[in-house]
């Protein structure tokens, strides 16, 4: 029997998914036996443990729809107001008037939001870049307003200055039990080194900020500086340092940051390591090295439950990422790598851990303009990673096809709060790249798919990854 029916069932976090997979080569079995006692059998088990899987597949969804069950109730309903569908309704201004020769030569296709977000001259610029009229002060005393985050508007640090970390990252230190946030310091011009090169500016180094409740954040200074004047050292001022991210080794007790370290023209590629004994610096710079002898674009890191930790960077032109385990005291990759998402073109990759199952969202590769983000699922961190969809809902069509005109950069797991995470991205400004702008938004994990993946049979192999948008929304918990 087993060679004619094979049937494997994997218990996979807290849904099921079912393989049945039926080989129909002609069967012997079968027909020897088709008018005999044992094929009603076969046909009535199998049929019952169809059914009573999909009954431990509903129970799965309503539990996740519930908000889960550790949740209390009125987290429950914080948690379901941050689900809530939000619409935007930006009106395109009426179309530029043009000379009748001009209208001639190339005949006017329809402007677009993307294409209004682009145009640095466009009136709706205010719209995604808004001035300082309606900066996010945690200086000032908001009332019942407070601890909202909202997406796109500048975010002032403890000292009133705009808070410079982009392409960042957020550790959590159970030490002094701060957030620390670590990003690109740009607060310098933006400018091009070459002709066709995309808009940059200096290295000036990783910028930390620290907070307890992740609304508040003070100015811990550069943690690792740009070099000023040797032109041979990787953080020389005109290369490139981007995407710093840092984890904690509990074996030797040091702060580890990785980055991307790169020339003005992204050729060198690769990555650079350096280390402290404290999560506010300074850091020494250690060294930069193709990982596993491939170039090595954007990158980040992830330390696993069981103190693993991974590198994941986009590689071979940026057409495919790359993963592998960091040695023991994360400062080198080890041997181990596997090819993932190979001929999908990502960047900007984000990866995190949900009961059991590891997702990731990367974007598409277009510099600094926004793209549409996919969310990625796999049952072990190393592949096969299986791309889920766009996980953006809300806003509009617009919104969703640009990642809420940003890219991702981090997802920030909330304790106390199961299947709710921070998505951090950022709004670049490629005219002013200082002033890009940080959206952050809540990603919850849980709710089916839009579409069934194909051969599913109507099992939820993965759970939804979805990120809300909303103009201001803040934590559960702070209220
Ligand atoms: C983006 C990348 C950024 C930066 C930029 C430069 O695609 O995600 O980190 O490298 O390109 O053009």
């Amino acid at each position: 029997m087993s060679r004619d029916f094979l049937q494997s069932i994997t218990r996979l976090r807290s849904g099921y998914i079912v393989r049945v997979k039926i080989k129909s080569r002609k069967s012997t079995f079968l027909r020897c036996n088709a008018g005999g006692r044992l094929f009603p059998i076969v046909v009535w088990s199998l049929v019952g443990c169809l059914l009573l899987l999909q009954l431990c597949s509903f129970t799965y969804q309503r539990n996740v729809q519930s908000g889960g069950t550790h949740l209390s109730i009125s987290q429950q309903t914080q948690f379901r107001e941050l689900e809530e569908v939000e619409k935007e309704n930006i009106q395109l201004p009426p179309p530029r008037k043009r000379s009748p020769r001009a209208a001639k030569r190339k005949p006017k296709r329809p402007t677009t939001l993307i294409d209004e977000f682009l145009d640095e001259s466009s009136p709706l610029r205010r719209v995604f870049f808004p001035g300082q009229r309606t900066v996010v002060d945690p200086r000032k005393n908001y009332g019942n307003d407070t601890y909202y985050y909202r997406p796109g508007r500048m975010w002032l640090d403890t000292e009133g200055n705009p808070i410079q970390a982009h392409g960042g990252g957020i550790l959590y230190d159970s030490r002094t039990k701060m957030y620390y946030w670590y990003g690109e310091y740009k607060d310098g011009p933006t400018y091009h080194a070459h002709k066709k090169g995309a808009a940059r500016v200096d290295v000036i180094g990783v910028s930390c900020y620290s907070s307890k409740d992740l609304w508040t954040w003070k100015n811990e200074g550069i943690v690792l500086a740009a070099e000023e004047k040797n032109e041979t050292h990787d953080l020389h001022k005109s290369n490139v340092l981007e995407r710093p991210k840092v984890i904690y080794n509990e074996k030797t007790g040091k702060y580890v940051m990785w980055m991307h370290i790169d020339d003005a023209n992204y050729t060198k590629a690769s990555v650079g390591v350096a280390i402290s004994d404290f999560p506010t610096g300074p850091f020494n710079y250690l060294y930069s090295k193709r990982p596993h002898g491939y170039d090595s674009r954007d990158m980040t890191l992830f330390k696993d439950d069981d103190g693993v930790a991974y590198l994941v960077y986009s590689s071979d032109k940026n057409s495919e990422l790359h993963i592998g385990p960091l040695n023991k005291d994360y400062v080198d990759v080890t041997e181990t790598m596997r090819r993932i998402l190979v001929g999908q073109h990502r960047e900007a990759p984000v990866l995190f851990k949900h009961q059991g199952t590891y997702y990731m969202i990367t974007s598409g590769c277009t510099s600094w303009s926004p793209n549409e983000a996919l969310a990625h699922a796999s049952e072990s961190i190393m592949g096969p990673w299986e791309t889920i969809g766009n996980p953006c809902i809300g806003g509009n069509k617009n919104f969703r096809l640009t990642t809420f005109f940003a890219q991702s950069t981090f997802v920030l797991p909330l304790s106390g709060l199961p299947g709710l995470f921070i998505f951090m991205a950022d709004r670049w400004n490629r005219a002013d790249l200082r002033d890009s702008r940080y959206v952050w938004l809540p990603l919850t994990v849980g709710r089916p798919l839009d579409r069934p993946i194909e051969y599913n049979f109507g099992f939820p192999l993965w759970s939804r990854v979805s990120i809300y948008w909303h103009k201001k929304w803040r934590l559960p918990y702070r209220r």
